[in-house]
């Protein structure tokens, strides 16, 4: 999959900006604070409809704009799609081709994009919310499936803990009721335990290599850190011995008026052999092993989505040792869109620059270097 064409309107720094983006590796250079991160921001809030770093989806409006509005040709396999996502202050639109889209989940399957930018060495360093917020986005692109699961299972989460927090207070609750909403928290809780864990193992199937080979150091994996107590996910009373360990934890989780167990409190932990990189990796063994990471999603989507993702790549290059640099070039293939942000360019590989297609940034505005044939 290619993001061909993209145009923006009123979206952070840019007032208007039309850019073509081709096969293969983009590279987009400029200096500080020129609309490099908007750039590759605004292409993701046009494929997954919010953005990686904003929490307010206001701060992506231009400043004195009342809306935005990012649109954008995506082709690969298939007959180009053309996506169009508007945010004003209350709501957001989406199309595709044309077409008013009501279901979020229906828009967000559309675009494949994994992204890397310096802020996710927060999914290593951070707290596990964030390690959580990886797993159900990265899942909900993957599977239509994961996002409607992951939305019921949080809406049950919220009647059950209303009903704990009546409990504890000495209110009545309808006991029956309480214990279906349970029930139905638990089978949701199973899948969504299933679905990351095959994920994590799928990564791991190529996360190490890839370590290894940008940071030359064996023995790098992930492990899945589930909240609950699951030996065996084929076990056919996994449900009665889930329903048990609930039944323990009620009187704690009426204390303190909260479900405390459940997928909702899962983490993952990034290891070096035994040693846990949170505590003692260096930034740069982190750094490689979020990106790592990142890119061992790749075989996955292509395995189980439609065409190859488009990779955005922010900044990716700072902070990493020539030799490191040069391993992670070797790593960017042709074969995938990839679109890069750069401060400098002296320090990239001229071979991986003739490889490329150049662009310019300043002040917002995107200029084409090398001239690209155009059935490029
Ligand atoms: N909502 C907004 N309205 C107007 N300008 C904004 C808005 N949000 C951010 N900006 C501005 O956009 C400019 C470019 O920011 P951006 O983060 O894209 O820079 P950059 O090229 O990635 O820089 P760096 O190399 O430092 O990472 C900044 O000056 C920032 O203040
Ligand atoms: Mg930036």
């Amino acid at each position: 999959m290619i993001l061909k064409k993209i145009e923006l309107r009123n979206f952070r720094n840019y007032e208007k900006l039309s850019a073509r983006f081709y096969k293969g590796i983009n590279i987009i250079y400029g200096d500080n604070a020129q609309g490099k991160t908007n750039l590759l921001e605004s292409i993701y809030v046009l494929g997954l409809t919010k953005s990686h770093r904003a929490f307010i989806d206001n701060n992506l409006i231009r400043k004195g704009s009342e809306a935005l509005c990012i649109s954008g040709i995506v082709g690969g396999n298939f007959l180009d799609k053309k996506m169009e996502i508007q945010i004003d202050n209350h709501n957001k639109y989406y199309k595709i081709d044309d077409t008013p889209i009501k279901k979020v989940s229906d828009y967000i399957s559309n675009m494949n994009i994994i992204i890397f930018y310096p802020d996710d060495l927060e999914i290593l360093k951070g707290s596990p919310q964030l390690r959580r917020k990886y797993l159900n986005v990265e899942l909900s692109q993957l599977y239509n499936s994961y996002y409607i699961v992951m939305n019921d299972y949080n809406k049950l989460l919220r009647i059950r803990n209303e009903y704990l927090k009546k409990w504890s207070k000495g209110g009545s609750i309808d006991q029956n009721y309480f214990d279906i909403v349970t029930s139905y928290l638990i089978d949701k809780a199973i899948i969504l335990y299933q679905m990351r864990y095959k994920y994590i193992e799928k990564i791991n199937e190529t996360c190490s290599q890839i370590y290894q080979d940008i940071m030359g150091l064996e023995g790098f994996h992930i492990e899945y850190v589930p909240n609950l107590e699951i030996t065996d996910m084929k076990d056919p009373s996994l449900k009665e011995k889930l329903q048990k360990q609930y039944q323990e934890k009620l009187e704690y989780d009426k204390k303190l008026s909260m479900t405390t167990l459940g997928p909702h409190k899962d983490d993952l932990e990034f290891l070096l052999s035994d040693k846990n990189l949170k505590l003692y990796g260096s930034q740069g063994q982190q750094r490689v092993a979020v990106l790592a990471l990142k890119l061992a999603e790749i075989p996955i989507f292509k395995k189980y989505k439609e065409g190859t993702p488009i990779l955005l790549l922010d900044d990716v290059f700072s902070e990493l040792s020539d030799d490191k640099k040069n391993n992670l070039m070797k790593y960017i293939s042709k074969d995938i869109q990839t679109i890069i942000t750069t401060t400098e360019l002296n320090n990239l590989d001229p071979k991986f620059i003739k490889k490329s297609k150049l662009f310019k940034i300043e002040a917002g505005h995107l200029m084409k270097i090398k001239e690209v044939k155009e059935n490029e």
